[in-house]
């Protein structure tokens, strides 16, 4: 019997849609799921004979070609150690496995050189795209060894999204590098996200719109410079119907907002490397303050708020803002990747990262237009806000995103993200900053030197 070019353990949606997706480009494919139900569920789909399930691990190990190449689509966390230690004993040396889930990039070092000691290759990789990008074209972050990427390349590229007709499935770099772009992806996601409820509460709450009517801007948006998944996404949530009470869906959601903790990992990594995301970090808190609705309908009561004040304030001030926030997110994100592939030895290139991202994800939009140019056009390689272009985007909107905060600040909007966004620029385009006091100050209690900008070296001042 002729044996299957890949394997697949997991067999939720994402792992079924991918196997799929594998099979429409012909790649025969076998899956292994512990859970009888889902690999009777997948073996019942009609029409498709170069698939196949099993709950057998050794029979499923035994039906793939040697080197055999086996993708994990299971939970992150512990699940994904439990899998290796049940399939490593079927393994030979120079088998492929590879992580698509959304592991920590520092397990997946782990991971990485635990196998590597008995010949196995790990990668990581990053897939984002949701259970409809699995079965359609996701777009896939992989990383690891070269020569084992090299053996799933072809398989990878097919099944991806495209963009100009180029799959959006680049090699991101060693070891762990596919999982790190892939949470800074997710940190990206959530800043937006943030930015995105600030602008449905300033235009519901502010200028007094119904949902029907943000829907609308938010189409009309999807046309322009802010064209995006998640734009075309929230025109389409705040349209829904709900089916018990009617009326929109949306006022029935709890303002209680939930996480897995990418965003979270993204914050405290960026820390740990001292890359400022702030938009992002902002976004993170919001979700955990958003928790406290307890504490938030009780401190509430206390606080009469005023209507909103006059104002000139227009619906296409806050695009404007929305604009810049997004393009200080991605600049955020990209900004911690490059610092990150130094720091990590990833050699990732950023023009590929850009790339990936350009279709398939849930951060596509076209504001990633610009950061491409740059990337692919001039072969930059600084910090990337430092690019005239990319600071003359930003600049060009940031009269209205300050107008936005301004606004969002003395009605009482919670705006975080895009007041984040607006000092970030703020500070990251000021020659000058107060930093200079800060030192003084660590040098008068703690004795802790401070350089001069007269002369080389470092300095402690006898303060008393
Ligand atoms: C993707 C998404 C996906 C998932 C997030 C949700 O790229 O397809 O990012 O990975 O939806 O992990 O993360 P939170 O539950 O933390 O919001």
């Amino acid at each position: 019997m002729e044996k299957f070019s890949i394997g697949m353990i997991g067999l939720g949606t994402m792992g079924s849609n991918l196997m799929l997706n594998m099979a429409d480009h012909n790649h025969s494919v076998i899956g292994y799921d512990k859970d009888p139900l889902k690999v009777k569920t997948l073996k019942a789909i009609p029409n498709y004979t170069n698939i196949d399930a099993t709950v057998d691990i050794s029979e499923f190990v035994s039906k793939i070609q040697k080197p055999a190449k086996i993708i994990l689509l299971v939970p992150s966390g512990p699940i994904v150690d439990f899998v290796i230690k049940d399939l490593v004993p079927f393994l030979q040396k120079g088998d492929i496995i590879i992580d698509g889930g959304n592991s920590f990039y520092k397990d997946t070092d782990r991971r990485f050189n635990e196998l590597k000691e008995i010949g196995i290759h790990f990668m990581g990789m990053g897939v984002s795209g949701g259970e409809e990008g699995a079965r359609t074209g996701p777009s896939i972050m992989p990383s690891g060894d070269p020569e084992a990427y090299d053996q799933v390349k072809a398989i990878l590229n097919d099944v991806a999204a495209k963009y100009k007709d180029l799959p959006c499935s680049r090699y991101m770099g060693n070891a762990s590098a596919g999982h790190y772009v892939k949470m800074v992806h997710n940190g990206i996601e959530y800043g937006m996200m943030q930015l995105i409820a600030e602008t449905y509460d300033l235009l519901k709450n502010g200028l007094g719109l119904g949902n029907d009517e943000i829907s609308d801007i938010f189409t009309k948006w999807n046309k322009g410079k802010l064209s995006g998944f998640l734009i075309e996404s929230a025109a389409y949530v705040l349209l829904q119907m709900d089916q018990t009470n009617g009326g929109h869906l949306i006022d029935f959601i709890k303002d209680v907002a939930r996480s897995k903790g990418t965003g979270k990992w993204t914050s405290q990594d960026a820390m740990d490397l001292q890359v400022p995301v702030p938009t992002i970090d902002m976004a993170v808190i919001a979700r955990d303050l958003s928790a406290y609705s307890n504490s938030r309908d009780k401190i509430s009561s206390y606080n009469k708020k005023a209507s909103i004040k006059d104002h000139d304030l227009e619906i296409k001030d806050v695009e404007s803002a929305l604009l810049s926030a997004f393009a200080l997110t991605y600049i955020q994100g990209l900004h911690l990747i490059r610092v990150a592939s130094r720091a990590y030895n990833y050699n990732t290139e950023m023009k590929d990262v850009v790339n990936n991202w350009r279709e398939g994800c849930i951060i596509r939009s076209g504001l990633l237009e610009n950061f491409e140019q740059v990337y692919m056009t001039d072969g930059f390689d600084g910090m990337i806000l430092s690019d005239e272009e990319i600071y003359k985007l930003v600049a060009k909107h940031m009269p209205m995103l300050k107008k936005v905060v301004l606004f969002a600040l003395q009605n009482d909007f919670g705006s975080s993200a895009f007041a984040s966004s607006a000092t970030y620029f703020n500070m990251m385009s000021t020659k000058l900053s107060p930093m200079n006091l800060i030192q003084g100050l660590r040098d008068l209690f703690g004795a802790h030197t401070f350089e001069r900008t007269d002369q080389e070296g470092t300095f402690h001042h006898i303060w008393k």
